[in-house]
C-alpha cells in the first residue's frame, strides 16, 4: 500500500473509456447525478444541485486523494472527453479497499461501470498491491450486481440491515474480488 497522500492516475478502461482524476469541468456530471433518485442516497452527491454544492463535491474528491482515504476516478469517454460516471476505491486496513461506482442516467447501458471497475480493480492489485477489493450492493440492484459479477467479483453473503439508505435500514450483498480470481 502506498503512503498517503495518494495519487489518482490516468488509466485506460477498455477500448473507448479512461479513468482520470476529477476536475471542475466535470460539474455537469455532478448536476446530472444529483437528479438521479438513488445516487445522492448512497454517495455525497448533493440531492439539490447548485454550483457551490457541485464544487464542494469535486473538492471532497480531491480531499480524499490528498488525505489518503481513497482514489476517486472519473470515467471519461475518450472520443470527446465527456465524463460519464465515476469509480472510486476507498482505502481500508489490511491491504483492502472497497469500490463504488455510478453512471450518469444518460450514459447508462453501455457498460461504462464495468469497464471502469475492471480497470480500477486491475490497477489496485498491480500498482497498489491490494489483497482484496470489496463492494456492497442492494439485492434489488440488478444492474450493479451484473456489473460486479462481470468484473469478476463474487457474492460472499447478505449483510442484513447493513446501512441506512434514504432513511431506512437496508440489506447489502457483499461482493469481493481477489487478485487470483478470474477477471470474469
Ligand atoms: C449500476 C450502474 C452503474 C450500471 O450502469 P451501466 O454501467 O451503464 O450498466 P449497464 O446499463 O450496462 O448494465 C449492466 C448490466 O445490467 C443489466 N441491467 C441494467 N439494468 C437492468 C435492470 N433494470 N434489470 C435487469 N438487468 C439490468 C444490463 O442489461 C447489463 O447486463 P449484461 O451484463 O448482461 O450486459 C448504473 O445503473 C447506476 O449508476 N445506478 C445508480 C447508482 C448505483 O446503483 N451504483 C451502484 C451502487 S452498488
Amino acid at each position: 500500500m502506498p503512503e498517503p497522500p495518494f495519487d489518482v492516475p490516468r488509466l485506460p478502461a477498455g477500448d473507448s473509456l479512461a479513468l482520470r482524476p476529477w476536475t471542475l469541468a466535470d460539474l455537469p456530471l455532478v448536476e446530472e447525478a444529483s437528479g438521479d433518485p438513488y445516487i445522492p442516497l448512497i454517495t455525497t452527491v448533493p440531492s439539490a444541485y447548485s454550483h457551490a454544492a457541485g464544487v464542494a463535491f469535486v473538492e471532497r474528491q480531491w480531499d480524499r486523494a490528498a488525505h489518503g482515504t481513497g482514489w476517486p476516478f472519473v470515467v471519461e469517454r475518450v472520443a470527446d472527453g465527456r465524463a460519464v460516471g465515476t469509480v472510486g476505491l476507498w482505502s481500508a486496513p489490511h491491504a483492502r479497499a472497497s469500490a463504488g461506482y455510478w453512471v450518469a442516467p444518460s450514459a447508462r447501458g453501455g457498460g461504462a461501470a464495468l469497464a471502469g471497475l475492471r480497470a480500477a480493480t486491475a490497477w489496485a492489485f498491480a500498482a497498489l498491491g491490494l489483497a482484496r477489493v470489496e463492494l456492497y450492493v442492494e439485492p434489488w440492484n440488478t444492474a450493479s450486481r451484473r456489473t460486479a459479477e462481470s468484473a469478476g467479483f463474487r457474492p460472499e453473503g447478505l449483510l442484513r440491515s447493513w446501512q441506512e439508505v434514504g432513511g431506512a435500514r437496508r440489506d447489502m450483498l457483499m461482493y469481493a474480488r481477489l487478485p487470483t480470481d478470474p477477471v470474469g
